[in-house]
């Protein structure tokens, strides 16, 4: 049966053959969720303006299917900006002898919480750098005190690489979710941007450790990596369909003038939004956040991340005094403000993008259904 192809704004295409396909090429990903990968380099090499606008409608429509347009929060704590790791893209690498460094004891991130928890949230994303001061033992005590204190919340845990013995403690503390991002799924690009100490191959060790350890999975990539290739962003593709994480969080590569990759370009908002949506097509259910890194990229461009298929985003709780400090690229937005301000802006910004804010747990879309009363 042919196919009637929308008709997009009436802006005639430069060639109707590759407008054909390109549209065919987006349907069919819509429809089965997968394309093989010299398709998704054909969308990414020769995707044009009214083609992506197309490819947007298709993603917010399925997010519809699952979410509708309900954004879920969760409150961001950064707890440390020691870290041990050298990723060459980050501001908070252990090498740069400029930042001045912080960590926020148990007593401030039970304070923390608890104003979250009366700014409405239920998820609280316990982030840091690879801090040996949070042993296994503070946090498992930390996670008991919050899940006495908040039954009703879900915890994320997001500290980077730790031991599969260490996560699955964390694990039976009470931790529900953790979030590490790949970075990159292309190997010779992951060695590229990290020092020679860093494994590729163990990254992904910890992500398929947190999977059968049965945490809700949080993986993700940068965009816009210098030397990153077409080629590359089809490999993350890939490699998120193989392992079907629960949350994938995608942000463009912000350059960092303190950092080795000083001096090269960030990567870009509508290369982002691309990759956002094209993600929502191959993990129609995933939690796609609007990350503060496309906020800082652009005003809107956590809310155009939403119409692109976003559905979840994580407003900043930690203390303002220290949001500075915990600069992993520069201008982050949300530095100099409340987290009551931020609150405030953010259900602001979601609703003049006609989304609604959901202050639920905000679970998987399948475990939410079964497994509710965790
Ligand atoms: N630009 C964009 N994202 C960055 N991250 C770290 N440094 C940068 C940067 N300069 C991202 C990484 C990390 C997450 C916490 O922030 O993907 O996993
Ligand atoms: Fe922090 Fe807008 S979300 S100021």
């Amino acid at each position: 049966m042919k196919k009637i192809l929308p008709n997009l704004n009436n802006k005639l295409p430069l060639s109707d053959a590759h407008h054909n396909k390109m549209i065919q090429l987006l349907d069919t990903l819509k429809e089965t969720t997968h394309l093989k990968p010299d398709e998704f380099l054909y969308i990414l090499d020769h995707i044009t303006q009214v083609e992506k606008e197309y490819l947007f409608s298709l993603a917010k429509a399925t997010k519809n299917t699952y979410y509708q347009n309900r954004v879920y929060l969760r409150a961001l704590i950064e707890i440390s900006n020691y870290c041990k790791q050298g990723c060459k893209y980050c501001g908070i690498n252990h090498t740069i002898e400029t930042v001045e460094r912080y960590r926020l004891s148990k007593t401030d991130i039970l304070k923390t919480c608890e104003t979250a928890y009366l700014l409405g949230y239920r998820t609280f994303v316990i982030q840091g750098g690879e801090d040996a001061y949070y042993t296994d033992e503070l946090l498992v005590d930390l996670i008991h005190i919050i899940k006495h204190i908040y039954p009703d919340t879900r915890i994320t845990l997001s500290l980077g690489e730790r031991p599969k013995a260490s996560l699955q403690k964390l694990f039976d503390a009470g931790v529900d979710r953790y979030l590490l991002r790949h970075e990159t799924a292309s190997k010779r690009l992951y060695e590229h941007i990290h020092p020679a100490f860093m494994s590729f191959e163990h990254r992904r060790q910890v992500l398929t450790n947190l999977k059968e350890i049965g945490y809700q999975v949080g993986a993700g990539f940068m965009v816009g990596l210098p030397t990153q290739t077409n080629k590359d962003l089809v490999k993350d593709l890939d490699y998120l369909k193989d392992l079907s994480p629960h949350m994938i969080g995608i942000g463009p590569y912000l350059c960092h003038s303190q950092t080795e990759l000083a001096g090269n370009q960030s990567g870009s908002l509508d290369e982002t939004l691309v990759m956002v949506a094209l993600t929502r097509l191959i993990l129609p259910k995933a939690l796609l956040p609007a990350t503060t890194a496309l906020g800082t990229l652009h005003n809107t461009g956590r809310e155009q991340a939403l119409n692109a298929g976003a559905n979840v985003m994580m407003p900043n709780v930690s203390p303002t005094e220290n949001r500075k400090q915990y600069e992993i690229y520069q201008n982050k937005i949300c530095t100099g403000d409340t987290s009551l301000e931020c609150r405030g802006c953010i259900e602001t910004r979601i609703k003049a993008f006609d989304h609604e804010i959901d202050l639920g747990v905000g679970d998987f879309y399948d475990l939410e259904r079964t497994k509710n009363d965790r």
